[in-house]
């Protein structure tokens, strides 16, 4: 049986890019499971906290990335849906890892070294590597340790799939990486010693990497400031419709062609985004449509983001709502997901206990 776990930030209403990347592959992992496989989704609060914040926030941007997860149809008698802070044996597996974890890999991260360069750029000069003994006070270890954090949220669930978007490949090769670390450390080497699957990555050929609207080379992020950059799945029609119409293309050609994400890299996202909502690759989109105008592509590829997320938006309506009834439900579908996250945390934590020596 396999156990599936993923999970998103609390950092807003998801974007098209979290939707055809992981969500709707959460979806549909879960409407296809056999039902001895076990799935697990967090809203990782825990990750959240590097984004340094304002208590309301975090309070309304959790309870919304419910709202979101029910609105994707994830079904909460089939999924645990649960918050990662809820569930203290997250934080506890994690130091545990990162007393086996190499610090050397993770300065090698892209996530830590693109923010290190960041933050790092007025005091280093540009041709050096940026050094993270400089110390700049918006250098903050949990940023560091951030992959560790992730690795204990999978290896808690014994997981042995993880639905993501591509982004997220580095991060999976590190839970591996702690994997063996942990087992080779403890020497639990043999087969029937070791306590963690070797998680395997879930990821999409096409959409896994949904780019900016307005800058096709950037991915879509919830953190560009930029609305028109990407499109929510609670957005209306009109929204969709204007965010499409106005997405940078260029001036190669007037007609779709070949896809090209080197040189066309807005015609190219169109298309996998336009085949993300019908289960083909840009590739086979482009071939069907080479003749149609951009003008053309991008009605067919706005027609097909508000078909694709109009159930979405509906729900997200539907469960958003504050009433009494949803409060009761929000309630309940919390409480049931604590207790299912926290049973499978205490089996994982005593087999880690015994194993390395603190029982
Ligand atoms: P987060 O919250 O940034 O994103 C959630 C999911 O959305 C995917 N994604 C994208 N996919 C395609 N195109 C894009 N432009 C795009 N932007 C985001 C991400 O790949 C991800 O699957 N570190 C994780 C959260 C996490 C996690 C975990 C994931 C914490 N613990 C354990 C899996 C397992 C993150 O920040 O995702």
């Amino acid at each position: 049986p396999k156990v599936i776990f993923s999970g998103i930030q609390p950092t807003g209403v998801p974007h098209l890019g979290n939707y055809l990347g992981a969500l709707k592959q959460w979806k549909d992992m879960q409407d296809s499971s056999h039902h001895s496989d076990t799935l697990f989704f967090s809203i990782v609060d825990l990750h959240a906290l590097t984004i340094p914040g304002n208590a309301d926030k975090l309070r309304r941007d959790r309870r919304e990335m419910l709202t979101s997860l029910l609105a994707i149809g994830l079904n909460p008698e089939r999924s645990t849906i649960f918050y990662q802070s809820s569930v203290p044996q997250h934080a506890e597996l994690q130091w545990i890892l990162s007393c086996t974890a190499s610090t050397g890999y993770l300065s090698r991260m892209t996530q830590w070294k693109s923010k290190l360069s960041t933050l790092t750029t007025q005091s280093s000069p540009p041709s050096q590597q940026p050094d993270p003994t400089i110390s700049s006070p918006a250098l903050k270890h949990g940023l560091f340790s951030y992959p560790i954090l992730q690795a204990a949220d999978i290896l808690l669930h014994r997981a042995t799939h993880v639905p993501v978007g591509s982004d997220q490949k580095q991060h999976l090769e590190f839970a591996r990486e702690c994997v063996t670390n942990f087992h080779s450390s403890w020497s639990l080497t043999a087969p029937h010693s070791r306590i963690f699957p070797s998680p395997r990555t879930i990821s999409l050929d096409t959409s896994s990497r949904v780019m900016s609207l307005q800058d096709p080379t950037k991915k879509m992020s919830k953190s560009d400031p930029n609305p028109k950059s990407k499109i929510f799945i609670n957005d209306d029609e009109a929204t969709i419709r204007k965010k499409i119409n106005a997405a940078l293309t260029d001036s190669v050609s007037t007609t779709v062609g070949r896809i090209d994400p080197v040189n066309r890299p807005g015609v190219a996202n169109l298309l996998e985004i336009l085949g993300g909502f019908s289960g083909k690759t840009g590739q086979e989109v482009a071939d069907e449509i080479s003749g149609d105008s951009l003008a053309q592509l991008k009605m067919l590829t706005a027609d097909a983001v508000i078909a694709g997320l109009a159930e979405v938006r509906d729900r997200f309506i539907l469960f958003g709502e504050d009433t009494e009834a949803n409060r009761k439900r929000v309630k309940e579908i919390e409480d049931v997901g604590t207790n299912n996250a926290l049973m499978s945390a205490m089996k994982t934590m005593k087999m880690v206990k015994e194993a390395i020596g603190l029982s």
